[in-house]
């Protein structure tokens, strides 16, 4: 028997990453605010996106999750908006078109702000000072002032969040998704290059099936699933009080779920099983994602499974994989077999970024997009040979022009980073990469599914 859940039971349980408030009663007002406010996701949503992740497990379709690192304040404006949100429809309209495949699209956005850090004080000359954990709870300028912890900043954050959503709810479903408009999510500086010429293509093939479908009935007027997309939101579940504040007891089917996002996902430093992350994230019934890294082993995972879905529900579960590309081959079929072998099912997907990234010889943090590539490769791979079902791709990335991780077709150098380098934390893939990656990933399901032996397809089906 699982112990009982509360949304506040995680507060007995010990716990990393968390802010040093100097002022809790602060927080505590803040945090009682928070739980006034509305909702910013719709309990029905997140159900509707783990039927949609279940079809995922089921070997029916491809999850896309992307955006930022971290969201900023600074850089909150629609045109940032809108430039990811094209891009994204772009990868998606190729892995649907080219691979074949239905797209689950959940955006790192909405919400993404928290951010664990791997030293807790961070030193310049010197100086020492608090880590920068994201925008919603301290500044990233490198003084003792930004540095302090600031819980009112959890409301900029919800505020920031709720203006996201609604213009991406109505870029989704107010006609800027319309696949009549395929040809119009290509960005202006991707146009001429070799991703966007491909992509041009692609789109004069879509635009060319759809005449054919208006010329037999079937157009955006009359048919919903051309003219708007759905669209998900996720980010890490890590500052607890935030969303605590935002857990509500559903009253259609008296679960609690957490309505800051629809789908949350548990980093890989915080996934200790008896730890506070983990207590919170087994008791709302959202999608969840849990970030595996190198340090998890058959038997860690499978308690943890045990811990978040212990019904075994397809859609409830998300293996985000980030083992770097050099290490996906000696640990990833190890948990492919045991998930297989104890009969779970959920879906796996590839986070090519966080286990490659590496500093440039000018100090610069970066990603080698040839490393990317070749850890998707890899566990496109391993699903491959275990007859198990590669289901998605979770990547940092970008609409706009940076120079943050070296390679791709523009072929970016380590001199070239300092150039563009907007991140506020880990290096994406600029709009021109993301689309590369996913005319890639788009290929290897197609020659995947085109070679599977009729063994492979029907064990994941
Ligand atoms: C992230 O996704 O930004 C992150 C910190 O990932 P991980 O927990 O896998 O290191
Ligand atoms: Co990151």
């Amino acid at each position: 028997m699982a112990a009982p859940w509360s949304p506040e039971s995680w507060r007995s349980k010990p716990i990393v990453q968390v802010p040093d408030y100097p002022e809790p009663a602060a927080l505590a007002d803040v945090e009682q605010k928070l739980a006034t406010f509305p909702p910013l996701v719709f309990a029905g949503e997140a159900r509707e996106l783990r039927r949609s992740l279940a079809e995922v497990a089921d070997g029916r379709g491809f999850l896309l999750q992307g955006g930022d690192c971290a969201e900023s304040f600074l850089e909150h404006g629609a045109d940032n908006i809108r430039d990811f949100f094209r891009v994204f429809l772009q990868m998606a309209v190729v892995l649907t078109y080219a691979g074949g495949s239905p797209v689950v699209k959940v955006g790192r956005i909405a919400g993404q702000f928290a951010k664990p850090r791997s030293s807790s004080i961070e030193k310049q000359g010197d100086v020492e000072l608090p880590s920068y954990r994201g925008d919603i709870v301290n500044g990233s300028e490198f003084t003792p002032e930004a540095r302090i912890p600031d819980p009112h900043r959890q409301l900029q954050a919800y505020r920031q969040s709720a203006a996201t959503l609604n213009l991406i709810r109505a870029f989704a479903s107010g006609g800027y998704a319309d696949l009549e408009r395929v040809h119009q999510w290509n960005l202006g500086f991707v146009k001429d290059s070799p991703q966007g010429h491909r992509y041009q293509e692609l789109a004069d093939r879509i635009s060319e099936t759809l005449r054919f479908m208006r010329a037999c009935g079937i157009t955006s007027e009359n048919t919903p699933q051309l003219r708007a997309t759905r669209f998900y939101t996720s980010h890490e579940a890590l500052l607890l009080g935030y969303e605590q504040a935002l857990t509500r007891l559903d009253s259609t089917s008296g679960d609690y779920y957490a309505t800051s996002g629809h789908m949350l996902w548990i980093g890989d430093r915080t996934r200790q099983p008896d730890h506070a992350h983990i207590e919170f994230a087994r008791g709302v019934k959202n999608p969840i994602g849990l970030k595996c890294g190198p340090s998890i082993d058959a038997d860690g995972l499978l308690r943890l499974i045990d811990a978040l879905d212990p019904k075994n529900e397809a859609g409830r579960l998300t293996l985000i994989c980030r083992f770097g590309a050099d290490k996906v081959g000696s640990h990833l079929p190890k948990l492919v077999r045991a998930v297989a072998r104890a009969g779970r099912k959920v879906v796996w997907s590839c986070d090519p970024m966080h286990g490659n990234t590496i500093s440039a010889v000018t100090g610069y943090k970066t990603r080698p997009f040839d490393r990317i590539l070749k850890e998707v490769e890899a566990f496109f791979d391993v699903h491959r040979a275990e007859g198990t079902h590669a289901g998605g791709i979770h990547v940092e990335m970008t609409g706009q022009n940076v120079t943050e991780c070296t390679g791709g077709a523009t072929a970016i150098s380590e001199t070239q980073l300092s150039d563009r380098y907007h991140t506020h934390c880990d290096p994406r893939l600029n709009a021109d990469q993301s689309l590369e990656l996913a005319f890639l990933v788009a290929e290897r399901l197609k020659r995947d599914r085109v070679d599977a032996p009729p063994m492979a397809a029907s064990a994941s089906a």
